[in-house]
């Protein structure tokens, strides 16, 4: 437990905790979440720890970044649990501050990712979604002025919009983005699983499981981007998930991948039971020879493949 954890509510107070750490010549690490924090959120803290000498945690449920008729009001939130968990995994600044500290009065400022914000759940979402993302995260590395600042793969268009704006508006930060953590049984982490009841918790499952189709199909030697998703939405059938969206894209530039020769984004969308979840795997043409599966995928596979793979 950390007991040194302060939580902080606004920017100046902020600036001069900060402007104190870095004339001691400490390294900062930011990790901006909307709380509900679940061990997803938690393994960027762990590494954030690991590698600076103050990590400051941003909790706030973004108001720009939900559209009309989102989740917004019943986004959960949980600050007295999220302070305890966060000093536990290393957090020594908690950043909370409220809606009109982030978005004084006038505030009139958009960042907007031209493409990137438009395409997969800028779909569904409408672009307004990202430019909102954006739009916080430059306010948040602003703010804090980081040395590296971490994101989930779990939210991988996010992660790309992110990574074009630092390089685009010469933000000197690094941005890290880490695996994405999951349930026992292949579920994405995430704070909207609390949303889902037994019923739709047993289908959210087949997410993962469609993630797992690619991943075999392009283990297996299928080279057509459009076969492997093909194999993902019927596995995802097989859990009755009609997909918002099912798509094989370029993890950079989020264009439809022409082959799997590169890294290709395999990223599926669906709303189970009322409750919108996301989830994706990057194909590593190198790596596919080495993916490791879970006991249940192994007793799927057919014994020579299993040979094949040992033996590779
Ligand atoms: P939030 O959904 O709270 O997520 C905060 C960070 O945790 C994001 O970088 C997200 O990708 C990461 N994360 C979520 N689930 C994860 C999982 N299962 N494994 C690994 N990382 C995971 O994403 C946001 O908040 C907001 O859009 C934000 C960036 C804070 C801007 O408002």
């Amino acid at each position: 437990m950390n007991s040194q954890l302060k939580t902080i509510r606004t920017v100046a107070e902020l600036r001069r905790d900060l402007a104190c750490a870095r004339r001691a010549g400490q390294t900062v690490g930011l990790v901006p979440t909307m709380g509900a924090l679940h061990d997803g959120h938690l393994s960027l803290v762990r590494r954030a720890r690991a590698e600076s000498d103050l990590v400051v945690m941003s909790v706030f449920v973004n108001p720009t970044q939900f559209g009309p008729g989102e989740d917004l009001d019943r986004y959960p939130r949980a600050e007295e649990r999220d302070a305890e968990l966060a000093g536990a995994a290393g957090v020594d600044i908690l950043f909370a501050p409220g809606v009109r500290e982030v978005y004084p009065d006038g505030f009139a400022t958009t960042v907007r990712v031209a493409g990137l914000a438009d395409r997969l759940c800028g779909v569904q979402r409408g672009a307004g979604h990202f430019d909102g993302v954006a739009t916080v995260v430059t306010k948040l590395l602003n703010m804090v002025g980081p040395d590296t600042a971490y994101f989930g793969q779990k939210d991988a268009q996010q992660a790309a919009v992110i990574s074009r704006v630092v390089r685009d508006l010469d933000i000197p930060v690094r941005i890290e983005v880490c695996p994405t953590v999951r349930e026992p049984d292949g579920l994405a982490m995430s704070s909207r699983n609390t949303h889902l009841d037994g019923a739709a918790r047993a289908r959210a499952v087949g997410l993962s499981r469609a993630l797992d189709a690619a991943v075999r199909a392009a283990g297996d030697g299928e080279r057509d981007p459009q076969a492997v998703g093909l194999l993902a939405r019927r596995e995802l059938a097989a859990y009755e998930i009609e997909p918002e969206y099912v798509e094989l894209v370029s993890p950079q530039t989020l264009e439809p991948a022409a082959d799997l020769d590169g890294p290709v984004l395999v990223a599926v969308a669906a709303r189970i039971g009322g409750t919108r979840l996301i989830d994706n795997v990057i194909l590593e043409p190198h790596e596919l020879d080495d993916v490791i599966l879970e006991p249940h995928e192994l007793d799927e596979t057919a014994p020579h493949q299993q040979e094949a793979r040992r033996a590779g």
